[in-house]
C-alpha cells in the first residue's frame, strides 16, 4: 500500500513549535510580509535572520512527539510490506526525521540547513546566521539565507510531489489548515484521480468539505488512532 501523508504545523504543535494561524499562532505575532518574502529578507536581512534564529534554537530544544512516531512506525510497516509512505511536509523542522521516517520530503525548505544566494550551495545550519556570515562554498559575504520557502517563491519537489501523489492509494492530510496554495489543493487533485482521502486535524480545516473521511483531535493522539486503524483495517 501507497501512502501520501501531508503535514502541517499542527503535527508539531504539542512538541511546543508554533503554528501559524492559530489564535495565538507566528503569523499573529509578526507579519509574514515582513519576514518571510524575498523582499522582506532584501530589505533588512538581518531583522529576518534574527527571526528564523529564533525559531531554529527553539526547535533545537523541541522533540518528537507521538504523532511524528506515528508515522515512522506507518512507514516502516508498509516499506517491510513493499509499500510505502510520501511524506510531503510543510514544516521545516526535523522532526519527522528525528522520529524515524526516512523519506521525507520538504515542501517549504529546512530551517536545520543555509542557502548561499550566490552560488546555491546548501549546508546544515545549527547555528545563528547573520549578515556577517560568508558562504564556505564560494567565500561570498552576507549571501547567506535560511532555505526555507517564502511566500512568492515556488515550493521545492512540486512534480515530485505530484507523481508521488498520482502513485499513491490514500491521501492523508494531518495538521494544516488547508489556507496555502498549492498543498491545499492536493486533495482536490487526489479526489479527481479517485483516491480515497482522509483529514487528521485537531478540528475541520478550510477544505474538510473535500476530504472523504475525518479524525479529529490533538495530533499526538488522533494520528497514533489513525494509523493503528489504518494497519489493522488492510
Ligand atoms: N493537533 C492537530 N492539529 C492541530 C493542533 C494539534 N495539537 N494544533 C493546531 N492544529 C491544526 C489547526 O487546527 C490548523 O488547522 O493545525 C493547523 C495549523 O494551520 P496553520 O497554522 O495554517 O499551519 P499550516 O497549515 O502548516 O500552514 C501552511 O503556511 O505560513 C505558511 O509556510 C507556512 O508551511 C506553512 C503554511
Amino acid at each position: 500500500m501507497h501512502v501520501f501523508v501531508l503535514t502541517g504545523a499542527g503535527i508539531s504543535a504539542e512538541s511546543g513549535l508554533g503554528t501559524f494561524r492559530d489564535t495565538d499562532g507566528v503569523w499573529a505575532k509578526f507579519d509574514p510580509m515582513k519576514l518571510a518574502t524575498p523582499e522582506a529578507f532584501a530589505r533588512d536581512p538581518q531583522h529576518v535572520h534574527e527571526f528564523y534564529n529564533h525559531r531554529r534554537c527553539g526547535l533545537l530544544a523541541a522533540v518528537p512527539n507521538p504523532a511524528h512516531q506515528a508515522l515512522a512506525r506507518l512507514e516502516r510497516q508498509l516499506v517491510a510490506e513493499a509499500g510505502g509512505v510520501f511524506l510531503c511536509t510543510q514544516n521545516i523542522d526535523d522532526l519527522h526525521e528525528r522520529a524515524g521516517s526516512r523519506h521525507v520530503h520538504h515542501m517549504h525548505g529546512e530551517l536545520l540547513k543555509s542557502l548561499c544566494t550566490r552560488c546555491g550551495a546548501r549546508a546544515p545550519c545549527t547555528h545563528d546566521l547573520s549578515i556577517l556570515d560568508t558562504c564556505a562554498s564560494c567565500g561570498s559575504l552576507n549571501c547567506l539565507r535560511p532555505d526555507v520557502v517564502w511566500f512568492g517563491e515556488m515550493p521545492y519537489g512540486m512534480e515530485e510531489i505530484e507523481a508521488a501523489l498520482e502513485a499513491s492509494e490514500l491521501f492523508v492530510s494531518i495538521g494544516t489548515s488547508g489556507a496555502v496554495y498549492p498543498a491545499a489543493g492536493y486533495v482536490e487533485l487526489a479526489r479527481s484521480l479517485g483516491i480515497e482521502t482522509f483529514e487528521v486535524n485537531l478540528a475541520p480545516s478550510e477544505n474538510a468539505h473535500a476530504f472523504d473521511r475525518a479524525l479529529y483531535g490533538p495530533a499526538t493522539e488522533a494520528v497514533p488512532a489513525f494509523v493503528t486503524e489504518l494497519l489493522e483495517a488492510r
